[in-house]
């Protein structure tokens, strides 16, 4: 290639929004940098220029401990400056529409939105407002691509693929933004899918996502190599969708007995916040040699140093 040839840009995409419409090639590509930043994370100096003189803003109208705090670090850690908005004592609050809000951080001139909200297309409205690069960080029950591209990284390393797994994804899959991203990234990278939770939390048609239904846990977990418990997302239910919480932690809860029934090296996974005693026994989310509910955290901060790497890549090229 001459020098004047333009190298093809290795993501083409302005925006993450989802993993939906996501190549497999792309899927890798973040995942194999991703591999690359946590032996960076690993070193005592963590930090590198990269994003030096780019500004991130994290505009989080949903509450988030783990996604907001490994969003700032990445950015930090690539060296951009990164600003945190915080919802409860913003404009938003005066009554200000997120279009408004969207027009009013654009004009700021940042070269990054991470923006997380409780309703369903809400970021990507709000990308078609804006000048930059837009990560979704959590969408309604919508999409969550950096939470499932941070579990299939858990999983790659772990069992060195993706392709021919069997997965399991547990629980409150109808609220689930977390399941939806990672049945579509599963699917992609030529995973087997399964849903199990009762049937008042399970979407009607999920079939068509590719994923098999199960209503019971030891029938649906058998052979299984991965299994992913969800939370029970009661901020997002209006109505009873379970009789008790006991009720359900009999059923649903992951317990050594239960999990007897996987494969005998199946790991687990939680995207948290936890709720033990009801999606997860106590002993099994901390039991180190089956559960990978901490790793899941360190993956998530190299994960999204790739993704905000990725994203500015065509920009930073082009000065
Ligand atoms: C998830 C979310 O916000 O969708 N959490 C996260 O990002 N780590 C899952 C949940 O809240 O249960």
């Amino acid at each position: 290639m001459s020098s004047k040839e333009v190298s093809p840009p290795l993501f083409n995409h302005d925006h993450l929004l989802g993993i939906e419409g996501l190549k497999e090639t792309e899927i890798t590509q973040i995942l194999d940098l991703a591999d690359q930043y946590v032996e960076q994370n690993r070193q005592t100096n963590k930090k590198k220029d990269l994003l030096s003189g780019l500004t991130q803003i994290n505009l989080f109208f949903e509450n988030s401990t783990r996604t907001r705090m490994s969003f700032e670090l990445a950015g930090k850690r690539l060296g951009a400056d990164v600003i945190n908005m915080s919802t409860s004592s913003s404009s938003i609050k005066k009554g200000e529409t997120l279009i408004d809000t969207a027009s009013t951080l654009n004009a700021m001139r940042p070269d990054l939105l991470v923006v997380r909200h409780g309703s369903s297309g809400a970021v990507k409205l709000l990308s078609r407002k804006v000048d930059c690069a837009v990560l979704n960080a959590g969408d309604g029950k919508h999409e969550h691509p950096t939470q499932a591209l941070l579990d299939a990284l858990t999983i790659r390393r772990r069992k060195g693929r993706l392709a021919r797994l069997t997965v399991a994804i547990c629980g409150d899959v109808l609220h689930s933004r977390v399941a939806r991203s990672n049945i579509h990234l599963l699917n992609i990278m030529g995973a087997r899918v399964r849903v199990i939770g009762p049937p008042t939390l399970i979407p009607s048609g999920v079939e068509k996502m590719g994923v098999e239904v199960f209503y019971d846990m030891e029938e649906g977990l058998k052979d299984c190599d991965i299994i992913m418990m969800l939370r029970l997302q009661t901020e997002r239910m209006h109505g009873g969708y379970f009789p008790t919480v006991s009720e359900y932690f009999s059923l649903y809860g992951l317990d050594y007995d239960k999990l007897s029934h996987a494969k005998e090296d199946a790991l687990i996974l939680h995207p948290g916040p936890m709720n033990r005693g009801v999606e997860i026994d106590a002993a099994v989310a901390d039991d180190l040699t089956r559960s990978a509910i901490q790793e899941q955290v360190e993956m998530g901060v190299a994960v999204r140093m790739a993704c905000l790497d990725i994203l500015t890549q065509t920009k930073r090229e082009n000065g």
